[in-house]
């Protein structure tokens, strides 16, 4: 069996919507392997199908087929550590992971570049699906079927404090609760923030991020969606965090914080947590992490 490792990732990042993102170091692994059907492990207790409709799965077969190889099935074990539904990335794992396994099974026909088009394709929108795919801090932006991206490494002094809720929050329903049409003076607020962002982390401006990650486009209207989210805003602000903002369509909240202090901020999140008697949400440090790859049996252990 070939196995896959692939990262979650924050997308939204600040004023980005839809379209700045970063791949974070915690993994999904997916052990793939050419079988006559359908036969999906699933390594953990996470809730999902273990049929056809399997995203992994329905992924790898669109591979397949889109590259006019015959498909028998697949025998699919998956470990999901990437809590579902949480703004964390956990659909784009199992479609970047779909597709590189898929394309490592068929022999490597496509490019990474075509595998970050379809995968977008999929998805429907790129900041999660692209940093998947290719690690680091991304932008991207879709024309067509195409991704334009650039990458760049996260700046090493730069920390995630990951506040996950217990709750999920779709994120078809997450977009339902967006307008139509935005005023102006949104767009160009979002439009100077993003832009702002993005140079700062290529420039390791870490000052510029409790600006550039204000937004006006999703968090205004997705913050009632999250009950306990003002409050999680109000503790990353007294802990002088950089920034804070909802990780993707949410729940997780996500706060930017100095890399030294990580730990520290992480264990006063949960005394925070556990003081509002919010005793299941979760609290995870982070830091920057890879794009998705084959790895051998022992690293994917
Ligand atoms: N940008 C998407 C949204 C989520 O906010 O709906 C991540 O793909």
């Amino acid at each position: 069996m070939i196995c896959v490792k692939v990262p979650a990732t924050t997308a939204n990042f600040g004023a980005g919507f839809d379209s700045l993102g970063a791949a974070l170091d915690y993994y999904n692994c997916i052990w793939m392997e050419e079988w006559d059907g359908c036969w999906i492990e699933i390594l953990d207790d996470t809730d999902v199908p273990t049929d056809e409709t399997n995203l992994i799965y329905q992924t790898a077969k669109a591979l397949y087929e889109r590259c006019g190889r015959p498909f028998r099935g697949l025998h699919i074990r998956q470990e999901n550590r990437i809590p579902t539904a949480r703004g964390l990335g956990s659909s784009s794992a199992c479609i970047a992971g779909g597709l590189l396994g898929a394309n490592e099974l068929l022999g490597r026909p496509c490019e990474l570049a075509q595998l970050v088009d379809l995968a977008a394709a999929m998805e429907g929108h790129p900041d999660n699906s692209t940093p998947a795919l290719l690690g680091g801090f991304v932008a991207a932006a879709m024309e067509g079927e195409h991704v334009f991206w650039a990458q760049c490494p996260l700046p090493e002094e730069l920390g995630f404090v990951a506040v996950i809720p217990d709750f999920e929050l779709k994120t078809a329903d997450a977009r339902r609760a967006l307008p139509d049409q935005y005023v102006r003076a949104d767009g160009v607020y979002n439009l100077s923030r993003s832009a702002l962002m993005a140079i700062s982390m290529a420039q390791g401006k870490l000052e510029n991020l409790r600006i550039a990650a204000e937004d006006r486009l999703h968090q205004p209207y997705r913050l009632k969606l999250i009950p306990g989210a003002e409050q999680v805003f109000d503790f990353f602000d007294k802990q002088q965090a950089y920034a804070a903002y909802i990780s993707g369509a949410g729940s997780t909240l996500m706060g930017l914080v100095p890399a030294d202090r990580m730990k520290d901020i992480c264990q006063a999140a949960r005394a925070f947590l556990d003081a509002q008697g919010l005793c299941g949400w979760q609290v995870l440090g982070l830091r920057a992490g890879e794009g998705a790859r084959i790895v051998t049996a022992e690293e994917g252990r």
